[in-house]
């Protein structure tokens, strides 16, 4: 088989280019591990900030996230009996953030990838990237008995944290950059009416909790756990229970409670692989890093590298300019270590840390006391959170 740029990853960071170069008329072919079904089925981020909402639009894929999802221009953050809004539209100059489930995302990228009959190829197995350093690089992987070659002209790792493509890059080039958190997040979906139309970070000595949502009648809830606890350690009830706990008591008590319709725990990290590009690979979304969830940074942070990494390949393709290639790994890294900075900064704010000393405590009393005394504090966060510009 052979193609211009062989994409690693049928994920959000891996479809999204596939869809935006081959509408300028770029070929791809897309390799992904899992079934469609397996993707679809991971539900992960909500929070879509403007810059990606656009090019959604851009890859012909905006329709239905237009439709469905919500524009939010505020959320709020909760201190023990204590409930503020961080006002978004004033403290960014008019701007907000789109609640649409990555899961939906996926799903119309999907669709819009069949609509042009773009090759998106599942159930890949051992994947191989080859001759990166030279101009003709290839991939192999296998299907069932057989191997099969992919030639091309660039490779793309798009295949998220635990993928091949990072490792592909040799260890005396790569540098990486890790903090674990002593943390997880216990994730819950419900068909039930959200608690708030906005959403709530709540501190509590017991532990951080998130109200979040997908639509009126969908909502996503969050607590921090212990790093040891286990799904099954926590039945609809336990979750409800501790959940209401952290939350001060007049949203607590509108709570509404259902089944859980998907439950799952993800451990906290923030991570950076340096650099991004090596011979003709190019690293994009969580092949190159993480953030812990609270700053709602993550798939943003892919996004911002796709949108690089796009307009340099078309820059490269229609108008054989380098410049963008070039620069892609410092130009993508300069963000993505401001997403990081602003991520663990949410994080340390809000989460309750098993290990603190009395000092540290303090400090976090502190901080928050400042953010909602001071408007440079809010505006501080506003522009973070809606997003800094590409
Ligand atoms: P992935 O989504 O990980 O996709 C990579 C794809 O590559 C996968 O489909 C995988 O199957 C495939 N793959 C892996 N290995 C191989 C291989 N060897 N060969 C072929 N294919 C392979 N971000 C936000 O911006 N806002 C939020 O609100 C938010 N909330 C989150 C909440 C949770 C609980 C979690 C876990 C994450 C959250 N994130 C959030 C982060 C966000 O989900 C990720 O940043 C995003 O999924 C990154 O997309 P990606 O395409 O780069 O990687
Ligand atoms: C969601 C996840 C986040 O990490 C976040 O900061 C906001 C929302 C969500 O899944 O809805």
């Amino acid at each position: 088989m052979k193609t211009q740029v062989c994409i690693i990853g049928g994920g959000p960071s891996g479809l999204l280019l596939s869809q935006l170069l081959h509408l300028q008329g770029i070929e791809t072919v897309v390799l992904e591990k899992h079934s469609r079904e397996y993707v679809l089925a991971r539900i992960r981020a909500g929070v879509l900030e403007q810059g990606f909402a656009a090019l959604m639009r851009e890859a012909q894929c905006g329709e239905r996230m237009d439709r469905e999802g919500e524009i939010h221009h505020g959320f709020f953050i909760a201190d023990g009996g204590r409930l503020q809004r961080v006002d978004l539209h004033r403290f960014s100059g008019g701007k907000s953030v789109v609640v649409y489930g990555q899961t939906e995302l996926t799903r119309d990228l999907y669709e819009a990838r069949d609509r042009m009959q773009g090759v998106v190829i599942h159930n890949v197995e051992d994947v191989q990237l080859h001759d990166l350093a030279t101009d003709r690089p290839h991939v192999t992987y296998r299907a069932g008995d057989e191997i099969v070659r992919v030639d091309c002209e660039y490779v793309v790792g798009a295949d998220g944290f635990h993928g091949v493509s990072r490792k592909s890059i040799p260890k005396d080039v790569l540098r990486e950059y890790e903090r674990v958190y002593p943390f997880g997040w216990l994730g819950v979906l419900s068909r039930t009416k959200p608690v708030s139309p906005e959403l709530i970070y709540a501190r509590h000595d017991r532990g951080f909790a998130l109200c979040s949502l997908r639509s009126q009648v969908l909502s996503r809830y969050y607590i921090q756990v212990s790093l040891s606890d286990k799904v099954e350690d926590w039945p609809d009830n336990a979750f409800w229970a501790e959940l209401k706990r952290r939350l001060p008591a007049e949203v607590g008590e509108r709570l509404v409670t259902g089944p859980s319709i998907e439950k799952s725990i993800a451990p906290l990290r923030s991570f950076v692989a340096e650099p991004m590009r090596w011979g003709r690979l190019f690293l994009a979304g969580d092949a190159a890093h993480i953030v812990p969830p609270t700053g709602a940074r993550g798939l943003n942070s892919a996004a911002s590298d796709i949108h690089y990494l796009y307009h340099a390949m078309v820059a490269h393709y229609q108008k054989g300019d380098d410049s963008g290639l070039d620069g892609y790994s410092a130009r993508a890294l300069a963000r993505v270590w401001k997403a990081q900075r602003f991520s663990w900064w949410m994080t340390t704010l809000l989460h309750t840390f098993p290990d603190a000393i009395a000092y540290e405590r303090k400090l976090q009393e502190t901080d928050l006391a400042y953010l909602f005394s001071s408007e440079a504090a809010q505006r501080s966060l506003a522009e973070n959170y809606v997003g800094l510009p590409f």
